[in-house]
């Protein structure tokens, strides 16, 4: 299994409202944690009993950091990241306010360099946002493949986050990514007769939309302290769940248990669950 996608150093802040133009505000607190899409769903998976390899490009600060030993502590595999010597890893800083709105400041770093990466062979592979420019010809060694491209919709022209659709099995995204992408492909349903799933989003659920077929799930109830990695902890879910031989809706419930989980620590990574963790919150599981 691969999962290819940015790798990122975060810095987290919980502030009761963003600060207007000229003004310093007090964080509650300010966190740093393991961040990066790629790396998050590749840690999402590990932490469920996967190896993933790690498809992503990194700069000489990673060597060091806690997030590489976490990374390795859970059983990705890194054996395969490009590493940069001219620019740093991937950062963020975001700021969530009381109502878990978020904005976000980021510095894209050696991930650019993705493109240096050559494609494997894989029976399962994910895309996560990251240098998309270099997926179509990583996803074509892919037997099947999902893809998130998440912001990158809204930071690239269509055609180019696009380009990959024709070797793409299964399309994650969020609502407001579904209503950027839209237009230029038709509508949602026309999109989805194109895939076997298309994967769409929202807080409070997800639509899943197979053979001309939309089925709706609703989130598991969580404790919010953190939205922070929400959608790449639920990229993992489903892509255990199709692992595992499941059915997409199936495997979706599953991504929205290991969402729920995620967003009940600050960080992306944090509060990643086990398998045994995440069962046990399934809707219909037994308490033990
Ligand atoms: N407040 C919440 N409570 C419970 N589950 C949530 C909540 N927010 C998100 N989730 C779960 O996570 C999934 C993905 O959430 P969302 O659509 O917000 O992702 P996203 O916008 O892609 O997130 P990200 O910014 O992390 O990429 C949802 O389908 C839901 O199952
Ligand atoms: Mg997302």
């Amino acid at each position: 299994m691969l999962v290819a996608g940015s790798t990122a150093f975060d810095t987290l802040a919980r502030v009761e409202r963003f600060p207007t133009e000229e003004e310093a505000m007090k964080a509650d607190e300010i966190a740093s944690g393991a961040g990066g899409c790629g790396a998050n769903v590749a840690r999402g998976l590990a932490r469920l009993g996967h190896e993933p390899r790690l498809l992503s490009a990194v700069g000489a600060d990673f060597a060091d950091s806690s997030a590489k030993q976490a990374l390795e502590g859970d059983g990705v595999d890194l054996g395969r990241l490009v590493r940069v010597e001219d620019e740093p890893t991937a950062a963020a800083m975001m700021a969530t306010d009381d109502t878990l709105q978020q904005t976000i400041i980021y510095d894209e770093g050696a991930t650019p360099r993705m493109r240096e990466l050559e494609p494997i062979e894989a029976e399962l592979g994910h895309f996560a946002p990251g240098e998309v420019t270099a997926y179509p010809e990583l996803m074509a060694a892919v037997d099947r493949v999902v893809y998130d491209p998440g912001q990158e919709v809204f930071y690239r022209p269509t055609e180019e986050v696009m380009a990959p659709l024709d070797e793409v099995d299964v399309l994650v995204v969020n609502e407001h990514e579904a209503e950027q992408l839209a237009p230029a492909v038709g509508g949602l349903e026309t999109l989805a007769d194109e895939l076997e799933g298309l994967v769409v989003t929202h807080q409070g659920g997800q639509h899943v939309y197979q053979s001309g077929d939309r089925v709706e799930l609703d989130a598991v109830e969580a404790d919010v302290v953190d939205p922070t990695g929400a959608g790449d902890a639920h990229c993992a879910g489903l892509v255990h769940g199709l692992a595992e031989g499941w059915q997409l809706p199936e495997a979706c419930r599953f991504g929205s248990v290991v969402a729920a989980c995620a967003i009940e620590s600050v960080g992306a990574q944090r509060g990643l669950p086990t398998r045994d963790e995440a069962q046990a919150r399934l809707p219909g599981a037994k308490k033990t």
